[in-house]
């Protein structure tokens, strides 16, 4: 079985990845990823050398590049991580995020009907179901609710979908799609909520909290996350979307508070700062269909999920102060400066 993996070298397609070689060591994975400012190879270093394992850097929107991999590699499974990831960064500069989601999954799904394929699979994300409101605990998203998206990241992902749909409808592309909630683990890019913290609470830096920091987001860990791509691929029926996470509701700040404990910081590091503009205010997942139909459900719980992450940035220190060493730091002047 040769399994593509696009988006390998960001934070949940590595994880991906390690599962996958772990899981099956007679799979031949091949990791197509751009390496943007999201992607990194010294994520992938542990399994460079493995001889099922192969990297090549590749932009999904490249059609010529696309078609040459599938036709020397003649993938049976297509896995597509590849995105821009961030909401903030969507909000600041949307172009980018509809090229690569939208026409980027294009790509591959055309190459998927050129050379044939016995699964693609769309990672794809809660958001695309808009928010809940804070004041009906009482409702989740299932796969039925409407596509109702907020910012320009979640459009271009829902649009993606839309697609994805299409393609199985009009040329019977065997698909699949998931709709998680938001994860955290190891290799997180650190301009998310928790490694954020993590890294501004060690070096005594500010906590900028969006708004009145109530927002309600529902944590999966990312290797939860990973098992659950690899049931729906191997066992999910054509055509049909998973929502997957672990019924894990935690407000923005409560997050923020227990990271400040867990390190011996003080609180008054938190600062309130502007809001995210359209932030959504709650995502809540009904995983029941993939708990039924596949038997997932998730393992670990955050109280052990975000000690161990913590615990990874404590002793990956090079992986993350490398990344905001750089480049990253004219993001965080741009982005926070003005909030
Ligand atoms: P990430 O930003 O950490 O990684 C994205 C990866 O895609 C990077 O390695 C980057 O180099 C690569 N990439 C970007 N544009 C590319 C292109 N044009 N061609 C090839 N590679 C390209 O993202 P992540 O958090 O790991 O998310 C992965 C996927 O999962 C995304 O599709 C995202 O929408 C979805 N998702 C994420 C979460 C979450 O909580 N992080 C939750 C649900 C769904
Ligand atoms: O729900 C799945 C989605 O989760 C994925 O589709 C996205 O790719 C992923 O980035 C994530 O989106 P969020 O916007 O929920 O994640 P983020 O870590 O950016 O923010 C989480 C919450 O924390 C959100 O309510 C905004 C808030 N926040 C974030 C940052 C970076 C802050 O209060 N301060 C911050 O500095």
């Amino acid at each position: 079985m040769t399994v593509i993996v696009t988006g390998g070298a960001g934070f949940i397609g590595s994880n991906f990845i390690f599962h996958m070689l772990r899981t099956y060591p007679s799979y031949r994975i091949i990791c197509l990823d751009k390496l943007t400012y999201a992607g990194n190879l010294a994520t992938l270093k542990d399994v460079m050398d493995n001889p099922n394992f192969r990297f090549v850097r590749l932009d999904i929107c490249d059609r010529q590049g696309v078609y040459r991999l599938f036709e020397e590699e003649k993938p049976d499974i297509i896995v597509n991580f590849a995105a821009e990831s961030h909401v903030d960064r969507s909000i600041d500069n949307p172009e980018i995020f509809l090229k690569t989601n939208i026409l980027g999954t294009q790509v591959l799904m055309d190459a998927c009907r050129k050379y044939g394929i016995s699964r693609y699979h769309q990672v794809s994300t809660d958001e695309v179901y808009g928010d809940l409101p804070l004041d009906r605990p009482d409702l989740f998203f299932t796969e039925e609710t409407p596509i109702h998206t907020s910012s320009p990241y979640s459009s271009s992902k829902a649009g993606a979908d839309l697609l994805v749909m299409a393609y199985n409808r009009t040329y019977g592309l065997p698909v699949t799609i998931s709709r998680c909630s938001n994860n955290y683990g190891p290799y997180h890019f650190p301009e998310k909520l928790i490694p954020l913290m993590i890294a501004n609470a060690l070096a005594d830096k500010p906590l900028p909290v969006y708004g009145n920091g109530l927002n309600v987001r529902d944590w999966l860990y990312v290797e939860d996350h990973c098992r659950a791509i690899d049931l729906i691929i191997h066992k999910g029926r054509t055509g049909e979307v998973y929502n997957v996470g672990g019924h894990n509701e935690m407000r923005n700040i409560d997050i923020v508070k227990l990271i400040c404990q867990k390190l011996g910081k003080p609180e008054d590091l938190i600062t309130y700062v502007k809001d995210r503009k359209g932030h959504d205010m709650r995502y809540a997942i009904d995983p029941t269909k993939i708990h039924k139909e596949l038997g997932w459900l998730p393992e670990t719980k955050f109280a052990d999920g975000i000690q161990k992450t913590i615990d990874w940035y404590l002793t990956h220190r090079e992986w993350w102060e490398e990344i905001i060493s750089g480049e990253y730091q004219n993001y965080y002047k741009k982005m926070y400066e003005e909030k």
